[in-house]
């Protein structure tokens, strides 16, 4: 007789799996259900125990799964084979993304696979595209408000579109990755429709109140995400004569994760995109899932429970998909994503590194690197079987994320620093060699964050702008170097479509009264393709950018110490501009890798090396100009980085 409650819910579908499976793929879901379910269990208890029956509703979940396990196509079960004898697939030191719009990279999903070539010879192993599910006409934060999660955006192609480009990137060992937009829909979806009409079924997918009394409780200790174009976090609505949650933009509606129904709903999504052949679900907005009174809503415990009761059940049928937190929040709120709690439990399998991008930009504005290494060397490890996407640039604005407590460590001030950045990076700060933009400025909190592309940000706009040779030549050698960190670090580095060709600001987004309001479009030019042609010209700035890029991920995929695996230390360098980070993984010797942010020569002794176990002769990779050694120390040229590998 099963004893507990997963046991029980595994042995009342135990006939029908057999029945519907074949028995190979009947024991191997058996065996993910007994490992799985628990997992499972732990969480839903918590988050439905007290307003639905829970067994039940984990017997009912299970059922879905099942369904999912048997919809699944051979191609992907053999998938889920490999995954499971190689788990640490996307730790792999070769694993590059690369993140593109599909309009704007190729039109639709059948031009997106005309020109996988393209991101094969850039080594990319990994496709995020950018929200494809089915968004309303006009505004929607760039896809970010879903009509429909089952199918495609009739501009980009139809499911059996995205299946077949999912097929095609499996072949080249390309994994798939898209949105699920988890913490809100459209105002259009057909829940939010079924709302309004007076369904109280669907009234109670999303937040609603009678009246401001709430939301006034609410709002006094949240923050507002856009506080420019969309104000507060609750929106009135004429059909409902009610209030209606709202994070985002006002076309947003904010799901009620407390209703176990929406839980069940968006498991059948994931299973759904599962089983098209998406391999990593990122997973939008997480922090914001679960609200409670009094606090600032995001990052509450429940948010974390729901990520592990939706991961434990979709590897149950599907256990060769990863999960990405979209969770850009202070680093000790971040690591938890990760599944780091009191003890480890299963959570998202991978989270942006919102940190080491604020702090290289940091690094570069001040030509210092103390803040960086104290940062990122107090930062939690994270899980082993889990891993960072690092990143220069995405889609969104940066926020400058640098916390008090370390300014306060190398004797700043936080709010001035961040300040600074701002300033700096929207080309305000005299001499600065950036040109982005304020990101909603809130005066209230005196928060400001920025948009611009990489090359905009890295001094590549201004010094075109000026035809000033000196300036474009550092300006290169950041976004180089920034690169060249990324892959250092550890975990997946993310390329952001046309970082690789240095493409600029586009401030075509003006002419388009949908985006005109929201300028982080202004880093999300189209595809150059004619910029890209000239990417096997050394003489051409985009051949120089896109020549380092290729061969800092190829030097990359041959060095078993960047798994991502394997812990990455801050190592002393006794110089103030250097940075160094130390890699080490039981299959490898130590990997050591320098960063200069200055821009003039600086030296490291010798000792920097020795003590990490490297030596000087051991140089795999380096900026064009190698260190040279003299007496007793190293000479790195302006803005260098090193690698080197025992
Ligand atoms: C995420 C997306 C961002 C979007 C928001 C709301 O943060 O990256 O672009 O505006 O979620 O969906
Ligand atoms: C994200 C972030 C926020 C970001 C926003 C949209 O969820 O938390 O910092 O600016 O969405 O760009």
């Amino acid at each position: 007789m099963p004893t507990s409650t997963p046991a029980t819910a595994l042995a009342a579908v135990l006939p029908s799996v057999r029945a519907r499976l074949g028995s190979a793929d009947a024991d191997a879901f058996v065996a993910r259900a007994e490992a799985g379910l628990p997992d499972a269990w732990e969480a839903l208890s918590v988050l439905f125990g007290g307003v639905t029956d829970g067994p039940q509703l984990l017997a009912e979940l299970l059922g879905r799964v099942l369904d999912a396990a048997v919809d699944r196509s051979p191609e992907l079960r053999m998938l889920d084979h490999r995954r499971e004898i190689r788990p640490d697939w996307f730790q792999d030191p070769s694993m590059v993304g690369y993140v593109a719009y599909v309009d704007r990279f190729a039109s639709d999903l059948r031009g997106v696979e005309q020109r996988l070539d393209y991101l094969s010879e850039l080594g990319v192993t990994y496709l995020h595209l950018m929200p494809l599910l089915r968004t309303r006409s006009g505004e929607n934060d760039g896809g970010y408000a879903v009509v429909d999660y089952r199918e495609v955006d009739a501009r980009l192609g139809t499911i059996d579109d995205l299946e077949h480009l999912a097929g095609a990137l499996r072949a080249r060992r390309m994994s798939l990755c898209v949105d699920v937009v988890i913490n809100h829909t459209a105002y259009e979806h057909e829940w939010a429709a079924k709302a309004r009409a007076g369904d109280p079924v669907f009234r109670d997918y999303y937040r609603v109140f009678p009246d401001r009394t709430l939301p006034d409780q609410y709002e006094a200790t949240m923050r507002e995400v856009f506080p420019d174009f969309a104000p507060g976090s609750f929106s009135f609505d004429p059909d409902l004569q009610a209030w209606v949650w709202t994070t985002f933009n006002t076309f947003q509606w904010d799901l009620n994760h407390a209703n176990p129904a929406v839980f069940g709903e968006l498991l059948d999504v994931m299973l759904f995109l599962a089983n098209r052949g998406v391999e990593v679900l990122r997973l939008d907005a997480v922090p914001f899932t679960w609200k409670r009174l009094g606090t600032d809503c995001e990052n509450q415990p429940e948010a974390h429970l729901l990520l592990q009761a939706w991961r434990a059940l979709v590897r149950i049928a599907a256990p060769a998909v990863a999960f990405k937190a979209e969770a850009i929040v202070p680093p000790d709120q971040l690591v938890p994503y990760l599944g780091a709690h009191d003890r480890f439990r299963p959570e998202c399998d991978l989270a942006y590194h919102n940190q080491l991008m604020v702090l290289l930009w940091s690094s570069f504005a001040t030509r210092d690197a103390r803040l960086a290494a104290h940062a990122l060397g107090r930062l939690r490890a994270v899980p082993p079987t889990t891993s960072w996407c690092t990143y220069l640039r995405c889609h969104d604005d940066i926020g400058w994320a640098v916390s008090d407590e370390d300014a306060a460590a190398v004797g700043w001030s936080g709010f001035a620093h961040r300040h600074f950045l701002a300033d700096f990076y929207a080309g305000r700060f005299p001499g600065t060699f950036a040109r982005g933009a304020d990101f909603q400025a809130n005066p209230a909190t005196g928060d400001v964050r920025t948009s611009g592309t990489a090359a905009s940000l890295c001094g590549i706009e201004a010094a075109l702008l000026h035809d000033d040779p000196r300036a474009l030549r550092l300006a290169e050698r950041r976004l180089v170097l920034a690169h060249a960190a990324l892959a250092a670090h550890g975990g997946v580095p993310l390329l952001y479509m046309g970082d690789e060709l240095a493409l600029r600001n586009d401030r075509s987004y003006l002419d388009d009264p949908a985006q005109r309001g929201d300028n982080r479009w202004m880093h999300r030019p189209p595809m150059d393709w004619d910029a890209a042609a000239r990417r096997t010209d050394p003489a051409a700035l985009e051949g120089r950018v896109f020549g380092w890029l290729r061969r800092i991920l190829r030097v990359r995929a041959q060095q078993p110490a960047l798994h991502a695996g394997a812990p990455v230390q801050v190592w002393w360098t006794g110089n103030d501009r250097v940075l160094a980070l130390r890699r080490q993984h039981p299959r490898s010797g130590p990997f050591l890798a320098l960063f200069s942010f200055a821009e003039q020569e600086e030296r490291v002794p010798l000792d920097v090396l020795w003590s990490a176990g490297v030596r000087p002769d051991q140089l795999v990779l380096c900026s064009d100009d190698r260190p040279v050694e003299a007496d007793g120390g190293l000479r790195l040229p302006a803005l260098a980085f090193a690698w080197y590998a025992a």
